[in-house]
């Protein structure tokens, strides 16, 4: 509890993300820095060869010295120039290729040694599917009986879109619309700016005495966005995990998509979305199924027996007054 309400001191006010804007700047250094011989320039041979001129020309020659005296050190030093140019452009093309940072304090995010809630505090239950598998459908019925904060994280980077100003406006939109997923650091972001702005909704203060419950609507999506958030903002107690074959999943989202206006709920983005699903998703839910966290249930039927199976399986881990 006392780390709730210190963290609550030091926090920018949600509504405005000013941590949002400072990400920006973050992510310029970040890709500078991520060039691992950003800080040095490589000796090219014609670099070394104009310092080594510059050198000898601030020396006078000794006189009476031969001309092949004077211009061998200079081929030696040439030669050495590019045999190590040679080595470092080796080494490069052999370092494997920089993957997104998973964990907190990579990419000059602050380090975050505890998550921001304790989970004894906050429960946080993350809802995985498919597009179109049902899970906003589902997280609404939710709300209704158990009192839960919904936070779905498309809708959070669609609103983050539509903020006049943001600077991450294009970007999500581009990413949205190809069905990849966001930079997890804008994301995170997002997600803990909204659940601090739950928690801390009824006044100044109340954030310290209040226990949360959210359903974590579409996230994690990549493995590196479920340890960020898990590090840095509070651990999930459950995975709730709705099964559908995309066949179904295509039919509802194009059906879906005759009154969304998302630009996502097309044939083309749909395509996209699916392989992601599989490629980048579907290892989010296996990582949490290792660890004994997944309630898997059959997305492919009516709402109304979707939510009953939910219910149970929900009460079963969490107990019926959680
Ligand atoms: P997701 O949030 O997983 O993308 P939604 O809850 O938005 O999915 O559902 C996608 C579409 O399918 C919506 O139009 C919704 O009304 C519809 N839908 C949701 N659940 C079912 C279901 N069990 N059977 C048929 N249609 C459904
Ligand atoms: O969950 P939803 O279908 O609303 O997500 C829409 C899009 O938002 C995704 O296809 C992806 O481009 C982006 N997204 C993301 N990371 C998440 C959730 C959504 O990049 N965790
Ligand atoms: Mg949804």
């Amino acid at each position: 509890m006392q780390r709730l309400l210190w963290r609550q001191a030091s926090r920018p006010s949600a509504s405005s993300s000013p941590s949002l804007s400072s990400l920006a700047g973050r992510f310029q250094r970040a890709s500078y820095a991520s060039s691992p011989f950003a800080a040095r320039a490589a000796p090219t041979p014609s670099r070394l060869a104009t310092r080594t001129a510059r050198r000898s020309y601030s020396s006078e020659p000794p006189k009476g010295s031969s001309s092949s005296i004077k211009f061998w050190p200079f081929l030696v030093i040439i030669a050495l120039g590019t045999g190590g140019y040679a080595m470092v452009v080796k080494q490069r093309a052999e370092m494997p290729a920089i993957d997104a940072p998973k964990k907190a304090g990579e990419l000059g995010a602050p380090v975050k040694s505890t998550p921001t809630f304790s989970a004894d505090d906050v429960t946080v239950v993350f809802v995985l599917g498919g597009p179109g598998a049902g899970k906003g459908t589902q997280c609404a019925n939710l709300v209704k009986d158990y009192g839960f904060t919904h936070l779905s994280a498309g809708d959070l980077l669609r609103a983050e879109q539509e903020r006049p100003g943001s600077q991450f406006g294009e970007m999500i939109k581009d990413y949205i619309k190809n069905g990849l997923i966001v930079p997890m650091e804008v994301t995170v972001q997002l997600l803990e700016n909204a659940m601090v702005a739950d928690l801390d909704k009824t006044g100044k203060g109340a954030i310290a005495g209040r226990k949360g419950k959210f359903l974590i609507d579409g996230f994690p999506r990549k493995l590196d966005q479920a340890h960020k958030f898990e590090d840095a903002v509070c651990p999930a107690k459950m995975v709730l995990f709705f099964d559908c074959s995309e066949k179904e999943m295509e039919a509802r989202l194009l059906n879906r998509g005759k009154t969304s206006g998302r630009s996502d709920d097309n044939a083309d983005s749909i395509r996209k979305r699916f392989r992601t699903f599989v490629e980048t998703s579907m290892p989010v839910v296996d990582y949490f199924e290792t660890q004994g966290k997944v309630v898997k249930v059959n997305a492919e039927r009516s709402p109304v027996e979707v939510y009953k199976d939910t219910q149970k399986r929900l009460e079963g881990v969490l107990g019926k007054g959680f």
